[in-house]
């Protein structure tokens, strides 16, 4: 059975009293739960080494950055390596968010290379896939994701494949306060749950956590989190308020 998790992705927000804070209130809200379950907390770079810190008396909370370099070090002004996160305890990192793939070019060949670098690194990839509007409208949503998954990630040996989380997270979705259905959730997720039991085998793809993003708060996670092939959720926007993320973690149980 896939492993439970609430992920909370804060993007490009909050100075540093605002991480502490919330920091603190998650810490003194957290719900977690049983040996299944876990939380993940993805920062910007920055406060990072403070998160490791603060959360290391913490099993069943991990760290994740948002984003790692497609290089392994050099001359690369201003980028972060695989090597260089998990050397201060961080232990995810996200790869392929559709903000990244949109605002700054990231291409299926990069990704795949920054997917390598991480699991090279023992960082699991939390891997970000997902449809604009437009593709659904025009109904290719599933062959989309279907790409995405062959260019990013299919590439691995399946204990490499072992290592990742699936983010299904529609475009359309993220920051948009439109929630996929319930149906349109649990069809795309089997969907992708059935590509990597052909691709690799039933058993990987049954302990393969699939995440959902896209306007996941408090109000909607239980019955998200309900769904047979949704093992959790990324979340944006509803993660800066400790009180909703708390309730978002507590919806793993339902
Ligand atoms: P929102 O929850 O703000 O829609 O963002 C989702 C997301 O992009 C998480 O990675």
């Amino acid at each position: 059975m896939a492993h439970k998790i609430a992920a909370a992705n804060w993007k490009m927000n909050g100075d540093l009293n605002f991480v502490k804070q919330l920091t603190q209130e998650l810490l003194a809200n957290q719900t977690i739960i049983n040996s299944n379950q876990s939380l993940l907390l993805a920062s910007p770079f920055l406060y990072l080494h403070e998160l490791v810190e603060a959360t290391k008396n913490y099993k069943q909370i991990n760290i994740a950055a948002q984003n790692c370099a497609q290089y392994t070090s050099g001359a690369y002004t201003g980028e972060v390596s695989a090597d260089m996160l998990a050397s201060i305890g961080v232990t995810h990192v996200i790869i392929g968010h559709s903000e990244r793939r949109a605002l700054f070019g990231e291409t299926d060949a990069q990704l795949a290379i920054k997917v390598l670098l991480a699991i090279q690194n023992k960082l699991k990839p939390v891997f970000c896939i997902g449809e604009t509007l437009a593709q659904r409208e025009a109904n290719k949503h599933f062959n989309i994701i279907e790409d995405q998954l062959w260019h990013g990630l299919f590439q691995l040996s399946e204990a490499d494949f072992s290592q990742c989380i699936v983010a299904y997270e529609p475009v359309w979705a993220i920051g948009t306060g439109v929630t996929a259905t319930p149906e349109q959730a649990q069809e795309m997720h089997a969907y992708i749950r059935g590509l990597i039991a052909e691709k690799y085998n039933d058993d990987v793809a049954q302990a393969t956590s699939i995440l959902y993003g896209g306007s996941c708060n408090e109000k909607n996670a239980a019955t998200l989190f309900s769904l047979p092939d949704v093992d959790g959720g990324l979340v944006g926007g509803a993660s800066l308020k400790a009180e909703s993320f708390a309730q978002i973690v507590a919806a793993l149980n339902k």
